[in-house]
């Protein structure tokens, strides 16, 4: 595939993820335990019933100079523990809000770097929960790694404490590249590392992750990256465009000083990529994700049955309502989302106090859910039948329509500029849509306001 290079002057504006919707920025600040409480115990009726947790683990050995996630040094250790702690207490103090019969489907440890503590605790709080919950058939149990710090012995024990699903944050193999930004290579060769996680349990699943648009990087260096990958033949992968909010994480100002790639020379990357992953049997999803034709999601795809939550893409059966522990995690409910404060220590002595550490949060209203299904839509399975969405909502095609804002001039563009085919009651996005699939989603979105600020850029 090829990209004109006037589409990619025209849509390389900021724009929202759409990892949630309303997007994060409209979250209200001073949302309290009882608001926060309250959607949680409306959650029961919720659609989808199921049960996903999200904890977030915030602590990393080192913080990598782009690094765009909410972590922080674990110094000396000292907050693990009492850490840990906060976080059963916040599971319990949830729990007892939630219906007992409702079931877990999935648990995704994520930061930070899950593994950077000792993964006995990981275990106690997959106990805390089962505890407290019956779980689904082979449910999820996910974990993001950096493999900087995985060892024989830490796998075994990840294995033997449940988890079935593996995230490895390579980013780039060339530790030329890595190595200024403060990011250690891999402790063990990755094949290794997939080999042991698989043995004897070949169905667990592994990932890689990556990332383009680094200092260093260029289409030919990041391809190598890619081809490496390839071979390893992870069932899932993703490339991340590198995402820079300096004025969210002041260390990302390194990476002006290195110097960062054009967004031509990016978009190149992503296509190297592409090109190389599709030709190796890879199926793309969304944005950025790739997966194996064996891969659950990828059944999914094909059904238009792909959804996605903040911790990545899921499928009908593991989809459930979000409960999220720990510092800045974002609970993701039919009816709202609930952050809580991105400070460490207000979060161990909220929880210390026996109460929750809710501090921002939005309901969502009957109007807003509509927009987030229609997002989620295209986002997703990159299609949109009005017929279909309207009978969900158990409403017309023309009152859906109408309940959305649509740009309908911009909708006009991506018509002509070959990102999307639209008929009486379908939108279809082409291949080239998708690389453009967060610009197409804005048009669904009323209150979309570009901003230089606010978002990272699309490409
Ligand atoms: C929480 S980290 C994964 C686990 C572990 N901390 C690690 O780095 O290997 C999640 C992923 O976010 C991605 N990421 C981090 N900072 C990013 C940024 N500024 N832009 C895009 N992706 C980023 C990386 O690919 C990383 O693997
Ligand atoms: S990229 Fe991963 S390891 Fe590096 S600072 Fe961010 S969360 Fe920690």
């Amino acid at each position: 595939m090829e990209i004109p290079e006037y589409l990619l002057r025209k849509y390389d504006v900021p724009v929202p993820r759409y990892t949630s919707y309303p997007p994060a920025n409209y979250f209200t600040e001073g949302f309290t335990e009882a608001e926060g409480l309250k959607l949680v115990e409306e959650s029961n009726q919720g659609n989808p019933s199921r049960i996903a947790v999200y904890i977030h683990i915030p602590f990393c050995r080192k913080i990598c100079y782009y690094c765009g996630c909410n972590a922080c040094s674990i110094g000396k250790n000292q907050w693990v523990l009492p850490y840990v702690e906060a976080l059963k207490q916040e599971i319990s103090l949830v729990a007892a809000h939630l219906d007992k019969h409702r079931e877990v489907s999935m648990i995704h440890f994520g930061g930070g770097t899950p593994n950077a503590i000792d993964v006995e605790f990981l275990g106690e709080l997959i106990s805390h929960i089962s505890e407290r919950f019956g779980f689904i058939e082979d449910p999820e149990i996910a974990i993001e790694c950096n493999p900087a710090y995985l060892d024989p012995r830490y796998l075994e024990s990840l294995k033997k404490a449940g988890f079935n699903r593996f995230s490895l944050g390579i980013q780039d193999f060339n530790p030329e590249i890595m190595g200024p930004l403060n990011r250690e290579s891999s402790a063990m060769p990755v094949q290794e590392i997939i080999s042991l996680l698989k043995a004897g349990s070949p169905g667990n699943g592994v990932n890689l992750d990556f990332i383009y648009g680094l200092p260093g990087q260029t289409p030919e260096s990041f391809a190598k990256t890619i081809e490496q990958a390839i071979d390893l033949r992870p069932d899932r992968l993703v490339t991340f465009s590198y995402a820079h909010v300096p004025w969210l994480k002041k260390h990302q100002l390194i990476l002006e000083k290195m110097g960062l790639p054009s967004a031509e020379s990016k978009m190149e990357m992503f296509l190297a990529a592409y090109n190389l992953l599709k030709e190796a049997g890879y199926i793309p999803l969304g944005l950025d994700h790739y997966v194996l034709p064996h891969d659950e999601l990828s059944q999914a795809i094909r059904n238009r049955t792909l959804h996605r939550n903040f911790q990545g893409y899921c499928t009908r059966r593991t989809t459930g309502q979000v409960y999220a522990f720990g510092v800045s995690a974002i609970s993701q409910l039919e009816n709202g989302y609930i952050q809580n404060t991105r400070e460490l220590g207000k979060y161990v002595d909220a929880l210390g106090n026996g109460t929750l550490a809710v501090e921002r949060g939005c309901h969502v209203t009957d109007k807003q859910q509509v927009i987030r299904q229609v997002i989620t839509e295209i986002m997703c399975n990159k299609h949109i039948s009005w017929s279909e969405q309207a009978a969900a909502f158990a409403t017309t095609p023309e009152n859906l329509k109408s309940c959305i804002h649509i740009d309908e001039a911009a909708l006009r563009d991506f018509e002509d500029d070959g990102l999307v085919v639209s008929s009486q009651d379908e939108i279809n996005v082409t291949e080239t849509g998708s690389l453009f699939i967060r610009n197409i989603a804005a048009s669904f979105d009323p209150d979309f306001k570009q901003s230089t600020n606010l978002y990272s850029r699309s490409v």
